[in-house]
């Protein structure tokens, strides 16, 4: 996250931790180099709009432990990252709820081109009163209600990315004076229940068009969005059965949404601290510990569920409570008994991602076998103490997982999503973006928009 702390909070006081450096371009430009080098698919960026304010109903403590706040806008950071990067990708997140589609698709549009084809979009539609309140809303909109507007924000920037421009519309030729072909850049006509739109797009086809879309909805809803639209998505859970329920239930419906079942990549997330051997990895375990908060991880779970966790004792049971957050976290609580105590034992590291501790050897071993087990394509690995977090993994993990045959040892060749997928640049014709492509022009004719005669 574009912020000191993310998901392990507390490890922003480590001696070594430069995540405090998080507002200079040369920590960024540093961090792209360093994951390039270890042949990282991309940085995955999470946001937030709003603050952390419902534990103890207040933000002393998100200030203090500095939980996501400062944080700043991610999208920032891409065109720096990827003036000194040649490969690597870059997973932004953005909150639909708080844009309008049509300058977000341009945002989008414009860091696709200046990536060339490297950025991918990571859909959320936000979970905290405290940015409604910012945003002068009237409160949380209902948890279904945020997917129902998604679909709808969606398929609008379809319409502008796929949409608007033939492949082959602009010509640039100089003798003939002519930039763009006028009859290959139609008008997007749009009328729907939250979004209205009509007009060209204002930006031209980039290599992607669509950035490579990853979402990680997980409640009923949110599962049945992304694996509608979504080519990569990120799923929680540290039990191997859980996770493979998981995995055959997207695959499962992406198969009923008319798509491959491999058409959607699957990540988990996992915390992992490791070196030279097993015993000083567990070292290093105990000395970051020294310095994690579990507490701040338990306010930035209050604000997740929408419950202030606060107000129970550590051996009292937190009762289900039904509010607008992200649903499937708030969901544990009807499925088991959880205490204050149990969160506070699970964010060991100030985070509740499951971690993995020990020699590059032995968490390559559990990486391959996590992978074997569940059917996941990948990892979503968290920062610890950074940068250090990253140059241990990419030093003892990555070359134990090459050995093994189970890490490339060279770049793909061509965009985030032809790395990702080696199938082209573009979405495939099976996925629901394909629908809103201008192939045929003819077809189009009465939607044309007809340069010469606007004004400006
Ligand atoms: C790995 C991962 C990363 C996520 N990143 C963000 C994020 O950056 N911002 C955000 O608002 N939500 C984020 N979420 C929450 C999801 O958008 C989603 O709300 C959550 O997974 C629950 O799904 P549901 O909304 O269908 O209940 C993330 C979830 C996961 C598993």
């Amino acid at each position: 996250m574009n912020s000191v702390g993310h998901i392990n909070h507390g490890l922003w006081a480590h001696p070594r931790d430069e995540s405090h450096r998080f507002n200079e371009l040369n920590y960024w430009i540093d961090l792209a180099k360093t994951l390039e080098r270890g042949l990282f698919d991309g940085l995955f960026i999470a946001d937030i709009t709003g603050t952390y304010d419902v534990y103890q109903n207040g933000i002393d403590l998100t200030l203090r432990e500095s939980i996501q706040l400062p944080s700043h806008d991610p999208a920032t950071l891409v065109s720096a990252m990827a003036s000194v990067t040649q490969n690597l990708g870059f997973g932004v997140t953005v909150n639909l709820s708080y844009e309008t589609p049509y300058q977000f698709a341009r945002r989008f549009g414009s860091l696709d081109h200046l990536t060339q084809g490297r950025i991918g979009w990571n859909i959320v539609t936000g979970y905290l009163d405290s940015a409604e309140r910012l945003i002068g809303q009237k409160g949380l909109k209902d948890h279904d209600l945020r997917y129902e507007q998604a679909e709808e924000f969606i398929e609008l920037c379809y319409k502008f990315w796929e949409g608007s421009w033939e492949n082959d519309a602009v010509l640039k030729d100089k003798q003939k004076r002519i930039f763009t072909d006028p009859s290959k850049v139609h008008s997007i006509q749009h009328h729907g229940r939250f979004y209205q739109s009509e007009g060209v797009f204002q930006v031209s086809p980039s290599p992607q068009r669509t950035p490579v879309l990853f979402q990680a909805g997980a409640s009923p809803r949110g599962l049945a969005f992304s694996t509608r639209h979504a080519e990569c998505v990120f799923i929680g859970g540290d039990q191997p059965e859980k996770i493979k329920q998981q995995v055959n239930k997207i695959r499962e419906l992406a198969i009923q949404q008319g798509r491959q079942p491999e058409d959607v990549k699957i990540f988990v997330g996992i915390t992992v601290v490791t070196a030279e051997t097993d015993l000083l990895a567990q070292q290093k375990l105990a000395e970051y510990i020294r310095y994690a908060s579990p507490e701040a991880g338990l306010a930035h779970y209050s604000s997740s569920v929408g419950i202030d966790l606060s107000k129970y004792a550590d051996d009292e049971a937190i009762p289900y409570q039904q509010t607008n957050s992200i649903a499937s976290v708030n969901h544990k609580f009807k499925e088991k008994k959880i205490t204050p105590n149990d969160l506070k034992a699970q964010h060991i590291l100030g985070g509740r991602y499951p971690l993995i501790v020990g020699s590059g050897e032995t968490v390559a071993e559990q990486l391959i076998q996590l992978m074997d087990e569940t059917g996941i394509d990948g990892f979503n690995l968290t920062r610890t103490v950074a940068p250090e977090s990253h140059h241990d993994f990419i030093d003892f993990v990555i070359p134990e997982l090459q050995q093994r045959g189970r890490f490339k040892t060279e770049y793909h060749q061509g965009s985030l999503r032809n790395k990702i997928f080696k199938n082209g640049d573009h979405l495939t014709a099976q996925h629901p973006a394909a629908h809103f492509r201008c192939q045929n022009p003819k077809q189009s004719k009465a939607q044309q928009f007809d340069l010469s005669k606007q004004s400006a």
